[in-house]
């Protein structure tokens, strides 16, 4: 096919929502219907307090399991952090890094979510960095600066040997959770710019290799029309990760591309 044989991903951020017997419930309807697919990689993120139990059910089943966010450092003094280490022992396989609400609401800089992207690596945690515009800075023209600024200072110094295991999820902040989401030409003209700076940082074929996923009011009515676009490679759902319907209508509509 024509997407360099990149495998989709549809991941679901369940953010703070989910009590462990609500995440029990929900992964448990989607190891039903998902759970033996292997055509696209299909990933759930819960909350920390579900981890465990979510991964139990995931056990022998072909969804990853992965979080939102880790620390950089590997232990110490940072009452109310997790380190990657941790999260390996719950057999946790990607994480979730820089995630725009980290980045606007607990002040995570481009600096701190490099630090941590190269943490995940080293503990062979796939991190899915986040990058992504405010509406005012879409307005002002800024979007390919910002994630110019984002993508070099979030991926400094990570090995060229590494970058395969990299995702990134472009994830515009004024279609997060507003039901608006990018225009399948938007998010295309944004996933291909990134595709380009992955391809300056480590060469082509390394960049052909790298999934970039998009993230902001997917819904299984869009899903399709993203999925079709040359250089979007799955999503990364939040409110429609929450219902097993509608996250199951969504992996589909990348099975179908297939
Ligand atoms: P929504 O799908 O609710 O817009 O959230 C997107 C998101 O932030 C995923 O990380």
């Amino acid at each position: 096919m024509s997407k360099n044989n990149r495998r989709y991903i549809i991941a679901g951020n369940w953010k703070m929502h989910m009590t462990r017997a609500d995440a029990q419930s929900l992964v448990t309807e989607l190891v039903e219907t998902l759970g033996r697919e292997t055509a696209v990689r299909t990933l759930v993120c819960p909350p920390f307090t579900a981890l465990s139990d979510v991964g139990k059910i995931l056990e022998n089943s072909n969804i990853a399991l992965g979080a939102q966010n880790m620390h950089a450092e590997p232990s110490g003094a940072f009452t109310g952090e997790v380190s990657a280490a941790m999260l390996r022992d719950l057999f946790v396989t990607h994480v979730i890094i820089g995630h725009s609400e980290r980045r606007s609401l607990f002040g995570e800089t481009d600096r701190q979510v490099n630090n941590k992207v190269q943490a995940a690596l080293k503990s062979s945690l796939k991190p899915i960095m986040c990058v992504g515009e405010s509406l005012q800075e879409r307005e002002a023209d800024q979007t390919l600066a910002v994630i110019e600024r984002q993508m070099s200072v979030g991926l400094a110094k990570v090995a060229k040997s590494k970058a395969e295991q990299l995702i990134i999820a472009y994830e515009p902040i004024w279609a997060i959770g507003t039901g608006r989401a990018a225009t399948p030409a938007m998010a295309q003209e944004v996933h291909a710019a990134i595709r380009a700076l992955l391809a300056k940082q480590f060469g082509d074929e390394k960049a052909a290799q790298i999934r970039i996923l998009y993230g902001g009011s997917v819904k299984p009515t869009n899903a399709k029309e993203l999925f079709e676009q040359e250089d979007i490679d799955g999503a990364l759902v939040g409110g429609a990760s929450l219902q097993a319907a509608s996250f199951i209508k969504i992996a589909q509509a990348a099975y179908a591309m297939m």
